[in-house]
């Protein structure tokens, strides 16, 4: 299944637990620096799209385009690695959550370098299983998910990007696959896991595998005593990277 029919199956319901964060957010727009055009790739709903700038999407699932709100930007039915726009046509191209779902990561990035003169990427270092326990403890098969694609550092190298990390908050309002790592709680819910791809990634066993396991763990408080250092953060280095050209 291609990713744009894999969010035509799961994206029904995206809305429901994903949305801006202003944090995240704030630091995007900052990274699309003076630029007065954008374009936003893997657009989705429309989070992230900046509302003082021309923004033009490019989203291939048909399903995620229709839940864009009146007055979103203008979307056209599209692909990172084939966008049908002239060189250097945009000031800034961003790309939020996307890029893991590429068919080819690369020729997508290189593509958004082609058509803009810079290029924000927010995306998930899911190189070390380590450094989220939901991956290290209940889920260790987001690391298949890797396997034979390109890591962030080379996506980065590509384009010729810098790596900036970004922390992520603990109450952060956009139910990404690492934002309720001090909500532990939340993973239970099958509204929450519904609005991240990984679970429909791995499928249904290992999925009810890490539910009922993690269950087991929040009642004993095994994952209280595991993860006792996480309480008094605030915000979390997860991995989670903005690539600026
Ligand atoms: C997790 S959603 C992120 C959507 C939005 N950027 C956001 O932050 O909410 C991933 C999106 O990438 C899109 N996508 C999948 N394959 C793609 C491709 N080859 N090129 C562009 N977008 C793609 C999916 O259809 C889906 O809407």
């Amino acid at each position: 299944m291609s990713s744009a029919q894999l969010y035509d199956t799961i994206g029904a319901t995206y809305t429901v637990t994903r949305r801006t964060e202003p944090r995240i957010a704030a630091r995007i727009w900052a990274a699309l620096g003076d630029a007065r055009t954008v374009l936003n790739v893997g657009a989705g709903t429309g989070s992230y799209e900046p509302p003082d700038r021309d923004v033009t999407a490019v989203e291939p699932s048909a399903l995620m385009r229709a839940q864009r709100p009146p007055g979103a930007a203008f979307c056209l039915a599209g692909t990172a690695e084939s966008l049908p726009f002239e060189d250097q046509s945009f000031d800034a191209a961003m790309a939020v959550c996307t890029a893991h779902h590429w068919a080819d990561p690369i020729a997508g990035l290189r593509e958004m370098r082609r058509v803009a003169r810079r290029v924000v990427v927010f995306q998930g270092d899911t190189s070390d299983p380590d450094r989220f326990w939901l991956t290290r403890d209940y889920l260790p098969e987001v690391a298949d998910l890797r396997v034979g694609r390109p890591s962030l550092t080379e996506q980065a190298r590509a384009i010729g990007a810098r790596m900036e990390p970004v922390l992520i908050p603990w109450d952060c309002a956009d139910g990404f696959f690492e934002a309720y790592w001090r909500r532990p709680e939340a993973y239970l819910d099958d509204h929450v896991r519904r609005g991240i791809s990984v679970w429909a990634r791995v499928g249904p066993e290992p999925e009810q595998r890490a539910v009922h396991s993690l269950r087991d763990d929040l009642v004993s408080g095994r994952w209280a005593e595991r993860n006792r250092d996480l309480v008094a953060l605030d915000a979390a280095e997860l991995g989670l990277r903005l690539l600026v050209t």
